[in-house]
């Protein structure tokens, strides 16, 4: 008899557990997105997901390489799964996923003993048959990278979410080349997934009582498609034009259209795709939150052209001109990465006075890590870890004094927040988010979860809100 996944026979004396899976995500939304794919193929074959890594039969890591600080803190992980193994869980099976395994590939077996299965990002499909190969007693590789893989109809199972807010991949890969960047190694080619699908999947979440949706990609402004059919098959420019052609800006209004009380945000823009039919977009749609998160990395041309960016610095500035324009109460965000190659001090003081000029909400700032057989790695990685230190927490305190000026001006203001869960810190406590992206607590009182309710603002720190219900 089945029975949620497990066998059990009626008799009792025999009693057959099905598999279970414990998985990690580390990185980039992307890969906890991914993560949901991966227990949704599994879970087809009679595999559930458990929180209980001592007993699961496999163990799977998802991995970023962004930088090596992200490699280190996987790599520590999988010595915790030793000690584990060795001491509780003998049998357990271990699999490296995602961007380490594509940028590793075979060698991971030989560098860590303990990995069984090395899979990347486009191979999730056949992990059912690595899984088999393992048990066969053989190591298991799969990092061939796809240039359709879009894992389109996959319904991904929703990993310990919070039943409101869920991310929705609307592209894969990256086309960009951004010289420091290790995703179009690790990631591919850049595909779009079929829009009807993505609807599709947004209404059935918005059914089961979601309320916020992310659309995910690493360029979703870059989000083509053409009906499924490439360029080349239609005769002329114009008929190829109006055939079907779906860009970003037409998804986002198709996801905004299916509930008004569905909250659409998307990550991550980049400049210089950026269009201003998506400023339009976002302005006409009261359900698209008025954030966007938009990665500059640097304030200096020089560097953004040895980044190879595809925009200037006055490029940028233009833009976030028309999105203050066009959307006067829009939070922006930011990436920035400290140190690049060559980074002079005057480079530095180019990326202060930008941050001076935006003022953005949050940032989010790195030092350069050099990455193996990225356009960068052959520049000198000449930045001294001290002056990147230095820098680093310069750009770091400006950001604060921006955000907590953020924060402060909400003060006294009414905002429309979607409770989201209950708050770490306090269970009498609920928080929830802006339109702005700001996280919010206030008192629960009878409220529900996934309800929208009015906050007025009275306290802030640089992070988060304080406020109560009206
Ligand atoms: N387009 C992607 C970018 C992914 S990487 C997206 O969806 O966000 C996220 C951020 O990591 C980048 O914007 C950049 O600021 C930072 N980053 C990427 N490579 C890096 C490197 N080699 N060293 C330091 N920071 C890096
Ligand atoms: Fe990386 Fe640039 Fe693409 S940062 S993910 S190559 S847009």
């Amino acid at each position: 008899m089945k029975h949620n996944g497990t066998l059990i026979k009626e008799d009792n004396n025999y009693k057959k557990k099905s598999k279970t899976l414990y998985i990690e995500s580390y990185g980039c939304q992307m890969n906890f997105s991914d993560s949901e794919i991966v227990a949704s193929i599994l879970k087809k074959k009679g595999i559930t997901t458990t929180k209980d890594i001592s007993t699961a039969d496999l163990v799977f890591v998802n991995t970023c390489s962004i930088r090596e600080k992200a490699e280190q803190t996987v790599r520590k992980r999988l010595e915790f799964y030793n000690s584990i193994k060795r001491d509780q869980n003998p049998k357990m099976i271990v699999g490296v996923l995602g961007c380490m395994a594509e940028r590793l590939k075979a060698k991971f077996l030989e560098e860590e003993k303990l990995v069984d299965i090395v899979v990347g990002p486009d191979a999730y499909r056949d992990l059912p048959n690595l899984i088999k190969e393992v048990e066969d007693g053989k190591k298991a590789v799969n990092v061939i990278l796809s240039l359709e893989e879009t894992y389109a109809e996959i319904n991904p199972v929703r990993l310990g979410g919070n039943g409101v807010t869920a991310f929705v991949s609307i592209t894969r890969g990256c086309d960009n080349m951004c010289s420091f960047c290790v995703v179009p190694f690790t990631r591919g080619r850049e595909r779009s997934r079929n829009p009807q699908i993505i609807i599709k999947e947004c209404k059935k979440l918005f059914d089961n009582g979601y309320r916020e949706v992310t659309l995910l990609g690493q360029n979703v402004d870059s989000y083509l498609w053409f009906g499924g059919k490439a360029k080349k098959e239609f005769k002329n420019a114009n008929q190829y034009e109006k055939n079907n052609k779906i860009v970003f800006s037409k998804l986002l209004e198709l996801v905004a259209q299916i509930n008004p009380l569905l909250r659409v945000r998307f990550s991550t823009s980049n400049p210089q795709d950026m269009g201003i039919d998506v400023i339009d977009t976002i302005s006409k749609y009261n359900n698209i939150c008025n954030y966007i998160h938009l990665p500059v990395q640097s304030g200096s041309n020089r560097i953004l052209k040895l980044m190879n960016r595809g925009y200037t610095k006055e490029k940028y500035i233009n833009l976030i001109d028309n999105i203050k324009r066009k959307i006067p109460d829009c939070a922006i965000s930011m990436d920035m990465i400290i140190g690049f190659c060559s980074e002079t001090n005057n480079d530095h003081d180019e990326t202060l006075s930008l941050m001076e000029y935006v003022k953005y909400d949050f940032g989010y700032m790195f030092k350069y890590s050099e990455r193996p057989n990225t356009p960068a790695a052959r520049l000198k990685d000449d930045i001294s870890d001290q002056i990147k230190q230095e820098r680093l927490s310069e750009i770091i305190d400006k950001q604060q004094m921006h955000s907590l000026g953020h924060m402060k001006d909400k003060i006294g203001k009414t905002f429309e927040v979607l409770i989201e869960g209950i708050s770490k810190k306090s269970s009498t406590n609920y928080y929830g988010r802006t339109t702005h992206n700001s996280t919010v607590i206030f008192e629960k009182d009878h409220h529900k979860i996934g309800e929208y309710v009015m906050v007025k603002i009275n306290d802030c720190t640089s992070a988060t809100l304080k406020g109560k219900v009206i």
